[in-house]
């Protein structure tokens, strides 16, 4: 039995048209509004689902090599196999793939995701312990902030969601979560990071344009870094276990060093107190650090973590929640209730993000050649886990139903169909930290509003959609008389 079947030259030129083209159309960096919207109305994730359904029944459940524009890649098509991708080194399967880096090298050359080798080792554990320790030590200052942002931000009138309006009180949250207060109103780093990763959305194809993307990435890090550099206290952060390195510490800015939140954080790492007002900035200016790690470059990915959340995360919850009357009553009483658990508004955003992954391609590239099912994968071959297929498995049982009981069970967490995180070495350090503010934000909405469902497409009578538009989703909004 040859070790990897191969897809015919018309499974793959399926493949191509309704996986690989939509992908690129509706953006791999950042979502294309006007292309995410066509194609759930064309349907192509359904398409793509039955394609994979037929390519695991005719080559036996197994992963195949499907041709691309760019030559062949390894498509996963068995659990086993994404199991021990995942599972496996993170140097043997690298995820610093070619296109990887044409997506995501305007915004954030310096992250941890484009890293190799020691580096990436170094920037993990930064990230690691800045994302780690945010969910439990900034819990309260969270909540705080998605109060004061979220409050009144739809309106006093019933009406439709204004999903536009949502996003920028959500936006000035995470500014000020992850840059400290001072950074609420400035926009412009966000502005410059969406355009970023425009630029990136092009993967390449596009004629460069450098001196634009120049302009951006200096808007950009000087805005993060005086940001930064109020959080250390002009260096305060060093000492023991913090060497000076490249970051913080050659920031030109010296900001304002204000603190008008919560406080001064707590001693670090490093028994060195920051200087903060409750933000990563705060938790990274005592997280451990060689000349290597580069704090400045790790936040633009933090940045698009939360804002994807708020873009194409909480619109498409909220709606499933409103649309199943049992959650939203649980949802509703877990947001009002004076206890910080909210386990059943955690499951639910879980479940989303399940059912319409924020990350729905995991692509790996072999770095060295690579025993694999009685072969070898040679250096080089390109791998590619198509998450959102497999989260939507029909051998999952509950595959198109809202099913957030799933993750309070275990039964989602024990499956590794069901992985909107990644698992393993590279699993998400910010999976719990991006829950946490997820859940947050619903929780202040829905104690200050009424939600109800405009139709019953996301509701339980029938199969939810393979895809859905976070950007022109319709729900009905009041103020709660509560
Ligand atoms: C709903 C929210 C989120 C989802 C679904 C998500 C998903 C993912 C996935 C699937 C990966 C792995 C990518 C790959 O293997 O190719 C990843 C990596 C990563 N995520 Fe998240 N993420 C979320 C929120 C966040 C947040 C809030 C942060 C930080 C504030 C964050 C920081 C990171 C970082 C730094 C990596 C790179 C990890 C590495 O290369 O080792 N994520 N995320």
């Amino acid at each position: 039995m040859e070790p990897v079947p191969r897809a015919t030259g018309l499974e793959s030129l399926l493949f191509a048209l309704l996986y690989s083209l939509p992908e690129y159309a509706r953006g791999i960096v950042v979502r294309r509004p006007s292309m995410t919207r066509l194609l759930a109305r064309l349907g192509t994730q359904a398409a793509v689902q039955r394609l994979c359904t037929r390519l695991r029944v005719r080559h036996g459940g197994r992963s195949v090599y499907v041709r691309g524009p760019r030559g062949k890649v390894l498509v996963l098509l068995a659990q086993g196999d994404v199991e021990r991708v995942l599972g496996g080194s993170d140097s043997v399967f690298s995820l610093r793939t070619q296109e990887k880096w044409r997506g995501f090298s305007p915004l954030q050359p310096d992250s941890l995701l484009l890293s190799r080798g020691e580096t990436r080792k170094d920037r993990r554990r930064f990230n690691c312990a800045v994302l780690g320790r945010a969910p439990g030590e900034l819990a309260l200052r969270i909540d705080q902030v998605m109060a004061e942002e979220l409050d009144g931000v739809l309106g006093r009138d019933p009406g439709s969601v204004d999903w536009a309006g949502l996003r920028s009180g959500y936006n000035r949250a995470i500014l000020r979560l992850v840059l400290g207060d001072a950074a609420r109103d400035d926009v412009r780093i966000l502005a410059a990071v969406n355009a970023l990763r425009r630029e990136g959305n092009w993967l390449g194809l596009r004629l460069p344009r450098p001196g634009r993307t120049r302009r951006l990435r200096t808007a950009m890090t000087s805005g993060i870094e005086r940001h930064l550099a109020a959080a250390t206290g002009d260096g305060l952060a060093t000492g023991d276990g913090l060497a000076t390195g490249d970051g913080l510490a050659t920031s030109s800015g010296t900001g304002s060093g204000t603190s008008s939140g919560t406080g001064s954080l707590a001693v670090g790492d490093g028994g060195v107190a920051a200087v903060g007002d409750g933000s990563l900035a705060g938790l990274a200016a005592v997280a451990p650090r060689t000349a290597d790690t580069c704090p400045a470059g790790q936040v633009p990915h933090w940045l698009m973590a939360l804002e994807g959340i708020g873009s194409t995360v909480l619109g498409p919850t909220l709606a499933l929640i409103a649309g199943h009357p049992e959650h939203y009553e649980r949802a509703r009483s877990e947001a009002r209730a004076t206890s910080s658990d909210r386990r059943h508004l955690r499951a639910c955003l879980n479940e989303s993000l399940r059912l319409w992954p924020l990350v729905p391609t995991l692509p790996r590239v072999v770095t060295e050649p690579t025993a694999w099912h009685g072969g070898t994968l040679p250096a080089g071959t390109d791998i590619l886990i198509p998450i959102a297929v497999h989260s939507r498995n029909p051998q999952i049982g509950y595959a198109d139903r809202f099913t957030p009981q799933a993750w309070l069970d275990g039964r989602a967490e024990a499956d590794w169909s069901i992985v909107p995180f990644s698992a393993g070495p590279a699993h998400c350090p910010g999976s719990d930290l991006g829950i946490t503010v997820a859940a947050s934000a619903l929780a202040a909405l829905l104690r200050q509003y009424d939600f109800r469902p405009v139709g019953s497409r996301l509701g339980p009578c029938r199969p939810l959609p393979k895809a859905v538009d976070p950007f022109t989703l319709r729900l009905s909004v009041e103020p709660s008389v509560l």
